[in-house]
């Protein structure tokens, strides 16, 4: 049965703990209260996102479609030489292997596209549009993808993953002592940003792709939150569209950026949704407020906003009459409440 909005709010528990401080910390600051905003709307993780926004922006003033402008903004990110995080210059696994992840999600039809492991291809955002559109699939990994990715005429650089990853695995074996934890240090954390841009256009029509190298040092094979559906990215045509950046293993546990779309489709502002979804994450988790994720939104109505857990969580907006980078509000652990639920 469907909630009302009312009902969900006061189950959510949102009314006593959130509300107050929803309105007070969070009042829609970075979206504005104004029940619609500015189309096309382009909005991203990270100021690296700007970039990737105007160019998204300038593909739909082209007359481009809604894929075009997300592939194409986030191609612009997946070939800066520069980025530790998204593309082939992206910090490598713990065999000295870049192996990427990506998706992409059309509101138009709910279809979406994927691959996680990817070696090689230098865009992989493009591979994700082909596996959406060329296969009956969702997503494909590892070799199987590398090799759809060039059947499909991407393109590609080679790879030596076989022999370095068996090189690490022979060197793990023969010093167990080097076990990876499950708690990544700090440093690692902060080389863990993806690009997840998410764009509405005039029509009020949806779409969203997302990109990352993930975690530097990762065990050759991890894959992360984004390029799984729910998780890094998510789309839903008739209410708006999420995406996360930040430590995957915490969001994909929750479907995240599922869930922030679900709080919009109770009513919530995107930037609410976003707050009560990091609310409701550290409330559930055995790690509390210690989470490092972050989500940015937009709704049907062109609204937008961000939250993430650390101070530092910035993202990029674009419309005709703006282009900038934005401070999301940084949870604290007060913001939150008591959290660490599942602690025992
Ligand atoms: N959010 C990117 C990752 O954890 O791989």
């Amino acid at each position: 049965m469907l909630l009302s909005r009312r009902h969900f709010i006061l189950r959510a528990g949102v009314a006593a703990a959130g509300a107050g401080s929803l309105s007070s910390g969070f009042s829609a600051q970075t979206g504005g209260a104004s029940k619609t905003g500015d189309k096309p709307l382009l909005a991203s993780t990270w100021p690296f996102g700007k970039p990737a926004n105007e160019k998204a922006l300038e593909v739909l003033s082209g007359g481009g479609s809604l894929l075009d402008a997300v592939e194409q903004g986030i191609r612009v990110v997946e070939s800066d030489v520069a980025n530790q995080s998204v593309g082939l210059s992206g910090i490598p696994d713990a065999a000295g292997i870049v192996q990427l992840d990506s998706c992409i999600m059309s509101g138009p039809g709910h279809r979406a596209g994927s691959v996680a492991s990817i070696e090689g291809i230098p865009h992989p955002i493009s591979a994700a549009r082909r596996v959406m559109e060329q296969t009956p699939h969702v997503m494909l990994v590892g070799d199987g993808a590398r090799q759809f990715a060039i059947e499909q005429g991407l393109e590609s650089v080679p790879v030596e993953s076989a022999q370095k990853h068996a090189a690490w695995w022979a060197e793990r074996a023969r010093e167990r002592s080097k076990a990876v934890k499950p708690n990544p240090p700090k440093d690692i954390r902060e080389n863990h940003d993806t690009i997840a841009l998410l764009a509405l256009d005039r029509d009020g029509n949806l779409a969203g792709g997302c990109s990352t190298s993930g975690w530097g040092g990762k065990i050759p094979g991890r894959v992360g939150d984004s390029p799984i559906i729910g998780s890094g990215l998510y789309v839903d045509n008739e209410i708006g569209a999420a995406g996360a950046t930040g430590l995957g293993e915490n969001v994909m546990r929750y479907c995240g950026s599922f869930l922030v779309v679900e709080y919009m489709r109770q009513g919530l502002h995107p930037e609410e949704a976003c707050v009560e979804t990091i609310r409701r994450i550290a409330r559930l988790d055995p790690k509390g407020f210690d989470l490092s994720i972050n989500f940015v939104a937009i709704d049907k109505q062109g609204r937008f906003g961000a939250a993430g857990t650390g101070q530092g969580f910035q993202f990029s907006i674009t419309t005709p009459a703006r282009s900038e980078v934005l401070q999301s509000p940084g949870l604290t652990k007060a913001d939150v409440g008591p959290v660490g639920g599942n602690r025992k």
